[in-house]
């Protein structure tokens, strides 16, 4: 919900030094997480990803609310050999507020 978005956007400064998202968003670090619900992980055409998470959207892992809350809680567990180099989000709420805000920028 709305409350959930704004202080997920709070949560996203831990992401930002990285990924941009929203209007005239590009690839960073890592890359921009526009419509990121529904996108296949690792198939940006213009983003250059680990093989680890190439590989993970080859055997048909989809980012919906379930990966994205199991990837931000721990990425180098749940897809191994990703070069995001980003321990994780510890608290829940984070990461379901931190979820919330990126939904605000993805139709589906
Ligand atoms: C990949 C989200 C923090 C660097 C991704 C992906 C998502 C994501 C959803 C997969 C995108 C795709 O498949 O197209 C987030 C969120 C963060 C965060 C929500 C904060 C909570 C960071 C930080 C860094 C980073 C701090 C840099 C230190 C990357 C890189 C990739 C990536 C390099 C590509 C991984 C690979 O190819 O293995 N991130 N990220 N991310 N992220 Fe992050």
């Amino acid at each position: 919900n709305a409350q959930d978005a704004d202080a997920g956007e709070k949560v996203f400064r831990k992401c930002a030094a990285c990924h941009a998202v929203g209007e005239g968003a590009k690839n960073k670090v890592g890359p921009e997480l526009n419509e990121i619900f529904g996108r296949v992980a690792g198939s940006l055409e213009d983003f250059k990803y680990s093989k680890a998470m190439t590989k993970a959207g080859e055997e048909g892992l989809v980012w919906d609310h379930d990966s994205l809350t199991e990837y931000l809680a721990k990425p180098r567990d749940y897809v191994k050999g990703t070069k995001m180099a980003f321990v994780g989000l510890k608290k829940d709420d984070e990461i379901a507020n931190v979820i919330a805000y990126l939904a605000t920028f993805s139709e589906s």
